[in-house]
């Protein structure tokens, strides 16, 4: 990474670069994290920082990006539809037939229906591993500050017992635990925990923003990623995907900010920018030259966007555009302006 002006961090990634070194630099920011949540002493001089540091990240908060955008106010694309448009490689859990079920997610009307099926192929899209992952996510990663989790965990209650029915594939136990998650659920929406949880609450962590970004590629490329592979090998056009822990990384080396404005220049189908989008709350912009990954980044952050509405969790506003940022003239605006600026070649 190199820095040109004091304010500008540019990130150059060659493509065959598997991942991110853990440089010193990298070490000392999360030393020194780790600093700030040691116990305060009763010093006056210390107290008055700490507050200072308090009224800080209170206006941090404000300024972040965080944007509600009309599009994710639609429906997300149902997990049933995914196994509907590929019947014959799936066959049903248990039994002659595939089970539905319906599990609710935090957003106030949001609830996905899944078809209880099997496929032999593990690259195809597993509805059971959806489901085990969702319901773990969501007790373990949704519920506000203080709020009790009447869900359990892998060792006790609801959630443990979804996990096994899962694991032993016992659909009556599947659907008994599903409705007990959704009982849960339907009284905390009901009591407004949370209402808002996207205008005020924090990002969503990291596993979480991976789980929303593989159940968005699933639903909205991964039937028709075959389209991907149409490019000139070894050309600029050559096509490739970062890993979500590499980004991860780089937004700890680049130390990107909600306050922040962030490009990437050649962005593919998306990947990079909803995730800095999502994990910094910060204005998060992409541009690709070619048209498929173009459309296709499209479809996708439509989908994580509705989708980050039904986990109830903020993001911040993102903008796709397909164009050359040789030669585009919005684009050279934005890079005047961007704080944070990415190529991966
Ligand atoms: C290795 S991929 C990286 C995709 C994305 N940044 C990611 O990490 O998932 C590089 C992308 O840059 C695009 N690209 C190459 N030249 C470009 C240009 N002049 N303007 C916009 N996009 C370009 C390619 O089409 C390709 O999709």
């Amino acid at each position: 990474m190199g820095k040109l002006e004091n304010t500008k961090r540019y990130v150059y990634l060659p493509v065959y670069l598997p991942y991110l070194p853990n440089t010193k630099s990298t070490k000392r920011k999360r030393e020194q994290s780790e600093i700030k949540k040691e116990p305060i002493e009763d010093k006056p001089k210390e107290q008055k920082e700490t507050k200072q540091l308090k009224k800080e990240e209170k206006k941090e908060v404000k300024k972040d990006h965080r944007y509600q955008a009309p599009v994710a106010q639609k429906n997300a694309i149902e997990a049933k539809q995914i196994v509907l448009d590929n019947l014959k490689v799936y066959k049903p859990m248990e039994g002659q037939d595939m089970e539905t079920i319906t599990l609710e997610y935090p957003g106030r009307d949001c609830r996905e229906e899944f078809l209880l099926a099997i496929s032999n192929n593990p690259d195809e899209y597993a509805p059971i591993t959806d489901i085990y992952n969702t319901v773990q996510l969501i007790a373990s990663e949704c519920l506000p500050k203080g709020t009790a989790n009447n869900f359990g965990d892998s060792r006790i209650g609801i959630i443990r017992n979804i996990m096994k029915a899962c694991h032993k594939q016992i659909t009556a136990d599947l659907k008994d635990g599903i409705l007990a998650f959704n009982a849960v659920m339907l009284e905390l929406k009901d009591s407004g925990v949370f209402d808002n949880c996207e205008i005020k609450g924090p990002p969503a962590s990291f596993d979480l923003i991976t789980h929303i970004l593989e159940q968005s590629y699933a639903r909205s490329i991964a039937p028709k990623s075959h389209l991907l592979n149409h490019y000139e090998g070894f050309s600029n056009n050559v096509y490739g995907e970062i890993k979500h822990s590499f980004v991860h990384e780089l937004i700890r080396e680049a130390d990107i900010k909600s306050t922040d404005i962030f490009l990437d220049m050649g962005s593919g189908i998306g990947n990079v920018v909803l995730q800095i989008a999502a994990e910094c709350l910060c204005e998060s912009y992409g541009i690709e030259i070619m048209e498929i990954p173009s459309n296709f980044a499209k479809k996708q952050r439509n989908e994580f966007l509705s989708r980050m509405r039904y986990y109830s969790k903020p993001c911040g506003r993102i903008f796709l555009k397909q164009g050359d940022f040789l030669e585009d003239e919005s684009i050279s605006k934005v890079i005047s302006k961007a704080d944070v600026i990415f190529l991966c070649f």
